[in-house]
């Protein structure tokens, strides 16, 4: 019996979730998925709940889990409370505490919504990149940070952009691997030109190259990226990248797929345990309205079947039956070109009914 534990969050989170968790059942009672289901908060609601964006009781569930299934934190009531226990503070600290260093982000374009993506159909025909952002280092946790005063009384922000080479080293080996198993393309996206930190990237990213002879390693600068990624996106296959030039690449390609609300994610440690999302952020202005699409997060759970639990044809049973439900036209507001939209819980019915 493998435990899995649900965290709704925020905004639209509760109501993906809540399809997740029907999609999850639906394969424990029809296609024999062994599974225990448990809910806890994070983000805002946990804020609300006692003042805490990642309760210690969330994180002990987390921790006893096999996998975990998150929504989204965050939202416009939590913006002006400090910023150690604003919503956002709870994902980043489950994904340190939990210590999922490696994130990867496909963006798969589905055939049937090339309209709907924000480039001509010709130029994402085909398209499936991986995205591998290194997820617990960086700018987003280096130290030190803050807000201070200089002595002429001037008020400045700084963050510390920091890598060892231990925490490239072992990101670069999980892109590695997954070029191993894909077309062997492996393009790290940097900032040599100007930043130290990103010299040594490069330097280890080479180093660690020289275990995977199979594999055609390129780099790049992420000014240049984020123009290819919307010139040629075909061009890539597999993207290494770190934590913050990750976080905004992978909206970039997100959008060539569709829609934002199309792509799963996977954070890992180094023993595949994970924790699974969607990319897409709480959206607070739909929330609450059967609007949202629910397709991130039932293919994040295939995700999860693939990496955690081994479930390698439940896996790819979830994926053909959201890849059936487009083609059969059934579309969300956000990747409706035309059509008549369904709501959140319609997607995810029909998701059930392709199963
Ligand atoms: C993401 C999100 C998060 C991040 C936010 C909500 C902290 O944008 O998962 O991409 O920046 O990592
Ligand atoms: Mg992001």
């Amino acid at each position: 019996m493998k435990k899995i534990l649900l965290l709704p969050g925020d905004g639209i989170g509760p109501e993906v979730i809540a399809q997740a968790k029907k999609v999850l059942e639906h394969l424990r009672a029809e296609h024999g998925l062994n599974i225990e289901l448990e809910e806890a908060l994070i983000g805002g609601a946990a804020y609300d709940d006692c003042k805490d964006p990642l309760p210690q009781t969330t994180l002990a569930l987390a921790k006893q889990s096999d996998a975990v299934l998150l929504g989204a934190v965050g939202g416009p009531k939590y913006e002006s409370i400090e910023r150690e226990l604003r919503p956002e503070k709870g994902l980043l600290r489950i994904r340190a505490e939990l210590d999922l260093f490696a994130n990867l982000r496909p963006a798969i374009l589905y055939p049937s919504l090339a309209e709907a993506s924000s480039l001509k159909p010709e130029l994402v025909a085909d398209l499936d990149i991986m995205i591998v952002r290194e997820l617990t280092g960086g700018i987003y946790f280096g130290e030190p940070r803050g807000i201070r005063t200089s002595s002429d009384g001037i008020k400045q922000g700084f963050n510390t952009l920091v890598y060892d080479e231990n925490e490239i080293s072992r990101i670069a080996h999980v892109a590695f691997r997954i070029a191993q198993k894909r077309s062997g393309k492996l393009c790290s996206v940097d900032k040599a030109n100007v930043l130290e930190v990103s010299e040594l990237w490069r330097d280890v990213v080479e180093a660690v190259h020289t275990e995977y002879k199979n594999v055609s390693l390129s780099h790049m600068y992420v000014d240049n990226a984020a123009m290819q990624l919307v010139r040629e996106p075909n061009q890539f296959d597999v993207v290494l990248t770190g934590n913050l030039f990750g976080d905004i690449l992978s909206d970039a390609a997100a959008m060539l797929t569709g829609s934002i609300g199309m792509l799963p994610s996977a954070s890992l440690d180094s023993q595949d345990k994970g924790m699974y999302e969607p990319i897409h952020g709480s959206a607070p202005d739909i929330a609450g309205k059967n609007l949202a699409n629910p397709l991130a997060t039932i293919l994040s759970i295939a995700m999860m079947l693939r990496f955690s639990l081994n479930e390698i044809e439940l896996a790819k049973k979830v994926e053909d039956a959201v890849k059936r439900t487009i083609e059969k036209g059934l579309r969300t507001a956000d990747i409706a070109a035309g059509e008549q939209a369904i709501g959140t819980n319609e997607m995810g019915d029909a998701v059930i009914k392709a199963l």
